[in-house]
C-alpha cells in the first residue's frame, strides 16, 4: 500500500519524507487555510520536496471552472492532480481533464456509486472518506471494501485512496482490505512507528549494554 501525508504543513512533509517511505501528499481546503498560505504557493513547495503525486484541490463548482483550475494547478508540475468534489460538474470536468493528461483525484466519496462512476469518468484516484462516515455511525471500512471489489471485478485502473483515517486501525484496516493507498495524518504515522515493547527492548537493550562495558 502507497502511503500519503495528508497535510499542507511543509516541515511535516519534509520530516516524513526523510523517512524514506512517502509515496504522495493529499491537501484540501481546511488543510491549506490551517497552515495559512495559499494552495499554489504550497503545492509548489510540496512538488519541490516529495517525487509523488500531490493534490490541489479546486474550488469551483461548475465543470468549466473546475477544468480551468485543473489546467492551472497541473501546469505547476507534473506531479500535481487536481481533486474535485464528487457531483455531476465534476464528472464531465474529469471527462475533459483526464483526456488531456490530467490528473484528477475525486474527493468526498461516500458511496461505491460514486466511486465507480467517477472511475467510469477517468478518475485516477477516488477518495472515500472511511472516518467521516464512522462519525455518523456508518462503518467506513464497508464503504472502501466495497469500492475496493469493484474495481478488482473488472481491473479498473483508477486507484483507491483511503482518506479521513483517523487513527492506526483505520490504516490497518485500508492494508487489509487492500486500497492501494491511505493519506494518513502526521500525529498518525507518529503513531505508526511506536510500541511501547520496543521502547521497552530498546531501554533493555541498552542498559545491558552498559552492565556489560563494566565488566
Ligand atoms: C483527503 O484527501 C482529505 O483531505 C482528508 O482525508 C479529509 O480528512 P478529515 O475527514 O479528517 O477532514
Amino acid at each position: 500500500m502507497k502511503i500519503f501525508i495528508d497535510t499542507a504543513n511543509i516541515e511535516m512533509i519534509k520530516e516524513i519524507n526523510s523517512w524514506g517511505i512517502l509515496d504522495g501528499v493529499t491537501t484540501n481546503p481546511s488543510l491549506i487555510a490551517k497552515e495559512r498560505t495559499d494552495l499554489k504557493t504550497c503545492v509548489t513547495e510540496i512538488s519541490k520536496i516529495v517525487d509523488g503525486p500531490i493534490s490541489a484541490e479546486a474550488i469551483s463548482l461548475d465543470a468549466e471552472g473546475m477544468i480551468k483550475e485543473g489546467r492551472e494547478l497541473s501546469g505547476i508540475h507534473q506531479n500535481i492532480n487536481v481533486k474535485l468534489p464528487m457531483c455531476i460538474e465534476s464528472l464531465k470536468a474529469t471527462k475533459v481533464l483526464s483526456a488531456e493528461g490530467i490528473d484528477v483525484n475525486m474527493t468526498l466519496i461516500f458511496s461505491p456509486h460514486q466511486a465507480l462512476l467517477a472511475a467510469k469518468a477517468g478518475a485516477r484516484f477516488v477518495s472515500p472518506f472511511v472516518g467521516r462516515l464512522d462519525d455518523i455511525g456508518q462503518i467506513g471500512s464497508d464503504l472502501l471494501s466495497q469500492i475496493v471489489t469493484v474495481f478488482r471485478n473488472y481491473d479498473t485502473e483508477t486507484e483507491v485512496i483511503a482518506a479521513s483515517i483517523r487513527h492506526p486501525v483505520h490504516v490497518l484496516e485500508a492494508a487489509t482490505i487492500g486500497a492501494d493507498i491511505a493519506t494518513i495524518p502526521y500525529d498518525i504515522l507518529k503513531k505508526m512507528v511506536s510500541h511501547p515493547k520496543t521502547d521497552e527492548g530498546i531501554r533493555l537493550f541498552l542498559a545491558d549494554h552498559e552492565k556489560s562495558k563494566k565488566k
